[in-house]
């Protein structure tokens, strides 16, 4: 084990809408970044189908899963939106401004893209809270050690 593996995180899929097309991608590196103006950041590789997205939309929103929502992390995170529907299965619905909150999860977040910051082989989108719900008491879902932890003791 290196020691990056020991930065633990949320797991949350990212979902966007582009004139009807939705799609979203799971994600171990989000993290809160300023408290007044309330911004989170999203760490999106450049070679992802929903970093093509990101690139055109306004809104971004964000499912954090819960620790029963291991299946969906997979799916959300092996399939690229590029040749397959990862809503398919998947029961959600669609927040004000018409992004998919997967059902279940432990909350929702609604952002607005106001900067991006070109880092290596990922992209840094920068997004300003402005809708937040909590959404159940579960645990959290948790990514550590380079893989899927579900439930931290
Ligand atoms: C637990 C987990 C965490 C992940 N975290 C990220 C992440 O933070 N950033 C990223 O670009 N990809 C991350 N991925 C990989 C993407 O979710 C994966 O490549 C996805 O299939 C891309 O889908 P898309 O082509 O529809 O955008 C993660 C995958 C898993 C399983």
């Amino acid at each position: 084990m290196d020691a990056l593996g020991k930065l633990y995180s949320s797991v949350a899929v990212v979902s966007m809408n582009l004139n009807g097309k939705i799609n979203g991608i799971t994600v171990a590196w989000i993290v809160r970044v300023s408290i007044k103006p309330k911004l989170i950041v999203i760490s999106i590789g450049k070679t992802r189908y929903s970093h093509e997205l990101l690139n055109k939309v306004e809104y971004y929103g964000v499912s954090v899963l819960s620790c029963k929502q291991k299946e969906i992390a997979k799916i959300f995170g092996t399939y690229s939106g590029r040749n397959y529907d990862k809503f398919k299965n998947v029961e959600y619905t669609f927040s004000k401004r018409g992004l998919p909150i997967i059902n279940g999860s432990v909350a929702y977040l609604e952002c607005k893209i106001i900067d991006k910051f070109d880092v290596g082989d990922h992209t840094l989108f920068v997004g300003e809270v402005v809708d937040e719900k909590v959404l159940s008491n579960e645990k959290p879902l948790i990514y550590g050690e380079h893989k899927i932890l579900e439930v931290l003791d």
